[in-house]
């Protein structure tokens, strides 16, 4: 193993920030031949009688996709509803050495394990990568440890760690100890392994091959939703009908984690990445830097675009009149796209995703035992939780006898860095009335004055939400706040606060 990037690169490349951007959009699509794929791995390992063959698909002439979908789970780690289905990525090296990087979900390891034999045919199993322990990735490796005695993994101590819990997986005899920058030669291949903590897990790494350009990256840059036989983001319409998914996967999932997903941008800014092969939802050969300026937006909490959400929580129809008051107060004056949720109805999933799309955000609540109603309550605490920033609010509430629910809101969406409010409180009792509609009128031309701002204040915002940071120079974890306090301890390897070092600006 050599180590090629040292902790102080790591972390310079971590502070470069979102250059990441401009340098993806540079950057061409690899395009392999995909004539004959099937045929290929046919002739390669003369194997006709394996149901794999039909699902195996090229990435490049060497490198193989053995990941399988799915339709049947319901909730995505029994909690996202997964209505379009999920995959499980997983992708084979054929090289001198033969090298599987991460497995699959339970719910499809039949597949893959036909798909592996496939591919491998007779040859040996050389190298397991584990860029990812969650389950859902790593659910097959102990029976590939068993079916491949000589395989030996490639891990960060971390995952190692997991995989015994999850697992009683002991892979001390058969490990190999990877960290930032350490490399991996298969004999054409050279893979550079980069570490990635939080995105989603502690012990997250990715792996960069400098042949094919290759950066299997992950969770980051996947997506909810089946494959249908389509492997790649330009083989299907992804804008239309791929992007809701993945934004709903990104903000829910890793969406608390904006800091470290900036810095693994930050890092993918100095590689030549030609495609990006993450564990779920389709791989990006073409127009890499799409999709990089959307996990930009996302992670730095910017809002994706100039655009109004309005949530209402209504019990007998009152606040949900109101909501669609405003609604069409909006979209009379010029407001296009104006989006509405029942909170009671959407599910949580799809209104964070929708936060973190949208710009400004109008909260109607009814008051509910002299509190928020409760599912609204729910939706703005895991706001909270998913570290959503930098939008601009509304409030509306709606009381019988004592009308407490805007206040209340208020007091969670002051918490949210960045917070800014447009137009005054509407407060109303029971149903709205003509006065209320005034009220509603006016809050609606508050919002459109907000909204035709240039962009900059929304900017300024970002910018002044922007803590200080405090890195982990063992791993790489980054603490948010004006201090580091002296007790802190690193969550992800338990190092105390001497190791942080603070980040200074450029
Ligand atoms: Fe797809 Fe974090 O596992």
């Amino acid at each position: 193993m050599a180590r090629e990037i040292d902790r102080k690169g790591f972390l310079k490349a971590a502070v470069a920030g979102t250059a990441s951007v401009a340098a993806a959009s540079l950057l061409g699509g690899a395009v392999f031949a995909q004539d004959n794929e099937a045929e290929t791995v046919n002739e390669f390992q003369g194997k006709k009688k394996f149901a794999g063959i039909g699902s195996v698909r090229n990435v490049t002439e060497d490198i193989y996709y053995i990941g399988a979908s799915e339709k049947r789970t319901q909730l995505f780690e029994n909690v996202y509803p997964i209505p379009r289905g999920v995959a499980y990525n997983s992708y084979v090296i054929l090289d001198e050495k033969t090298a599987l990087v991460d497995t699959v979900d339970r719910s499809v390891v039949g597949q893959f394990f036909e798909n592996l034999i496939a591919v491998l045919g007779d040859r040996p199993l050389d190298y397991l990568i584990v860029d990812h322990m969650e389950p859902d990735h790593s659910s097959a490796i102990s029976e590939v440890l068993v079916r491949y005695p000589e395989a030996k993994v490639v891990c960060t101590e971390a995952a190692a760690a997991m995989l015994n819990n999850f697992f009683a997986c002991d892979i001390s005899d058969r490990s190999v100890i990877v960290t930032e920058g350490d490399t991996l030669s298969t004999g054409k291949h050279t893979l550079t392994f980069v570490l990635a903590p939080m995105v989603h897990w502690p012990e997250v790494m990715m792996s960069y091959d400098d042949v094919s350009g290759i950066l299997f990256s992950a969770d980051a840059f996947g997506s909810f939703g089946a494959l249908n036989g389509n492997l790649f983001a330009d083989e299907v319409n992804f804008e239309t009908e791929w992007l809701p998914d993945a934004r709903r996967y990104y903000t829910n999932i890793v969406g608390k984690y904006g800091s470290n997903v900036q810095d693994v941008l930050a890092k993918a800014a100095t590689v030549d990445i030609k495609m990006l092969c993450p564990t779920h939802g389709p791989v990006w050969r073409e127009n890499l830097g799409w999709i990089l300026d959307k996990y930009d937006k996302w992670s730095s909490y910017t809002p994706e675009e100039q655009a109004v959400m309005i949530v209402y929580g209504s019990v007998y129809g009152g606040t949900e009149s109101a909501a669609n008051m405003v609604a069409a107060q909006l979209s009379k004056k010029g407001i296009a796209n104006v989006s509405v949720y029942d909170v009671s109805k959407s599910h949580v999933s799809e209104l964070i995703a929708e936060a973190f799309r949208c710009s400004h955000i109008i909260l109607a609540s009814m008051t509910y035992n002299m509190g928020i109603f409760t599912p609204m309550k729910n939706f703005l605490l895991d706001l909270e939780a998913h570290n959503l920033q930098n939008r601009t609010f509304s409030l509306i509430e709606n009381g019988s006898w004592s009308p407490a629910a805007a206040d209340l809101m208020k007091e969670i969406t002051d918490r949210l860095a960045g917070s800014r409010y447009a137009g005054e409180k509407v407060t109303f009792f029971s149903s709205p009335n003509n006065n209320t509609y005034e009220e509603l009128n006016t809050l609606a031309v508050a919002v459109i004055d907000s909204l035709s701002g240039d962009g900059a204040e929304e900017a300024e915002a970002v910018e002044n939400a922007a803590a200080t940071r405090w890195v982990c120079t063992v791993c790489g974890y980054v603490y948010e706040g004006e201090e580091l306090p002296e007790d802190y301890v690193c969550p992800i390897c338990g190092v105390g606060a001497d190791k942080f070092v603070k980040e200074e600006e450029e």
